[in-house]
Parts: C-alpha cells; structure tokens; sequence
C-alpha cells in the first residue's frame, strides 16, 4: 500500500438525505477511503499475484457490470480482495448521457453493491449505452447542449440520490463531434458538477484520444478542465489506426502500456493538483501482474514527486 499519500474524500461517506447539494458540502473521509496513490483495475487473473505482491498498489477498481449477480466466483473473489484494498466501483451501463430515465433495476443493483462493498469512490461515464430496449457495447457520445445537460443532470441526481454518494463523471474519448453542440466539453462538465454535486473522474488518455482524433490541444483542454473537481484520474493505453482518409485515428484500447504523451500531460496535471488516486485500466490483451504493477509504479512515481505538504488544488467544493 502506498504510505507516502494520505487519504482524499473526494467520495464522501453515504448518507441518506436526499438533497442533491449536500454532495457538494460533504467532508466525511470514509475510513478505508482509495488513497491518493496509484490503483489498477482488476482482473481475476491476477488474482494469487496481487495477493502475494501488491507492489505500491494502493487500490483496485471493478467494473459494476460484472459483479451485478448475486453470488458465485466473482462475488468470492472481490470478497477476498476487498479484504487487502480499497475499491473503486466503475459503472460502464448506466447510460447517464442517454435521454430516457435511468434504468432502475440497474440502478438498484448498482447500489447494492455499493452497500456491499463500501467502495471509496464511485463513478460513471458522461456517454450513452442504451436506446429503447437495447443494450450497447459502445459508450457513444452525446451533444453538449442544454437539453442534453438536463438529461445528464437528472440522472446524476438520481444516481447519487440511489447510492447515498458522490458520484464521479468521467469525460469520454471520442471519435465524432456534434454540430448542434452548443458548449464545450470542459464547460458542460462544470456545469454539471456546479448542478449536482458530483466530482469528476479525469481520464487523460481519453483527453489525448479525443484531442488527437479532432485536431485539438490536449494541453488547452486540461487547462480549462474543472480540476478542483477531479476526484480521481484514469490512465491507460490506446492504438492507432488510420481512418477512411488515411489520417491517424486513435482508439480507446485499454490493451497496452500508457503512452509517453500521456504520462506527459499527467506529469503536468499532477504538478498542478499535487496527488490525486490514479487508476491505471488494462481491460484487454492482459500482460503479467508484473507489468500491470509497474504500470502504476509509474504513476505512483510521479504522484511522490508532486506531493507536496500543502495540497495546491485539493477537492475544493463546487461553487
Ligand atoms: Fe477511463
């Protein structure tokens, strides 16, 4: 476990009133709260290897999704997990950028696990999953509008109203703009957190694959990132392909090492912040525990050069 950090609440404790604007004003620090180091997502194949060298890995993070039966292997084995780590609770499903209400059943699976497990953080996706009865593999993006940003807005009340907790959002990779949007992404993200109360979750590999597939400044993008609302970051690795018209096209793999770009601009992010919990996700084509582990070693190494002993930009509250 990572010693040199302590504890963040950008996640506080559950409570049960329902007032989407006491998430905002929440201090509570949960006592086994996702430290601000580096955690990794896990996978059960890593399972015996974690357990017997967990390296400076300070935290895990699960995908919801998979744990939404009621027992069985998975269950067993983020039981026994749990036990040694912090949790991070992931939802890839909800479809908080879709139009329709939440699905409920959904909904109450996911908050169950939350009473379950006790994870540190929560979070989801600004994107959309779902369309009248079907279920989608994507995490499609949306409009930045106004219509939209009520859409959004709602179902992060609502998502927060179920679990008792803050929820983070996390910005989306993309790889198609909008013409009827009216606000950029930054500005409808803030939007959102000044609406409800929720932080952020700042993927930077989805900063670079964004900016990189629409021809904009990743740097310019993290500069007008609410980062004071970032209660966690995303690193992960990416591929490139070339479009129909032979330009680079980068997609959101998950399948191989963070790239130096990436690194780069998280140096730059955690040198403004000071640390932040930094989940490293390797979805597919998983490596040996110990390149995962090394993965965050790396993050962990950056975090330690910018921990400071007064915080810079901490979780502030929302205005
Ligand atoms: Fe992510």
């Amino acid at each position: 476990m990572t010693s040199f950090l302590t504890p963040v609440g950008s996640a506080p404790a559950a409570g049960k009133t329902a007032s989407p604007g006491r998430f905002a004003a929440a201090t509570s620090i949960l006592e086994d709260a996702v430290p601000a180091g580096a955690g990794v997502g896990f996978k059960p194949d890593h399972l015996s290897a974690i357990l017997d060298d967990p390296g400076s890995v300070g935290f895990l993070e699960v995908h919801a999704e998979n744990y939404m039966g009621d027992g069985g292997p998975p269950h067993r084995t983020l039981e026994r997990v749990r036990l040694d780590f912090p949790l991070s609770l992931h939802g890839v499903c909800m479809s908080i950028g879709g139009p329709k209400p939440l699905d409920e059943d959904h909904l109450a699976r996911f908050a169950a696990l939350c009473e379950r497990y006790e994870p540190g953080l929560i979070s989801e996706h600004l994107a959309w999953s779902t369309h009248e009865d079907m279920f989608l593999n994507d995490l499609l993006p949306l409009p930045y509008a106004a219509e939209t940003l009520d859409h959004v807005c709602d179902h992060v009340d609502r998502m927060q109203e179920v679990t008792g907790r803050r929820m983070l959002l996390e910005n989306p990779a993309t790889y198609v703009l909008f013409d009827n949007s009216t606000m950029s992404e930054t500005d409808f993200l803030a939007a959102i957190v000044a609406r409800t109360g929720c932080g952020l979750l700042l993927d930077i590999n989805n900063v670079f694959v964004s900016a990189t597939n629409h021809g904009y400044s990743a740097r310019d993008y993290l500069k007008a990132f609410p980062l004071a609302h970032v209660g966690e970051i995303h690193l992960a690795g990416h591929t490139e392909q070339e479009d129909d018209e032979g330009a680079l096209l980068l997609i959101d793999s998950h399948n191989r090492p963070v790239a130096d770009p990436v690194w780069t601009l998280y140096d730059e992010v955690i040198a403004r912040t000071g640390p932040i919990p930094t989940l490293v996700e390797w979805d597919s084509d998983l490596p040996d525990w110990p390149v995962l582990r090394a993965e965050a070693e790396s993050a962990n190494a950056i975090l330690r050069r910018h921990a400071p002993s007064a915080p810079k930009v901490r979780h502030a509250t929302p205005a």
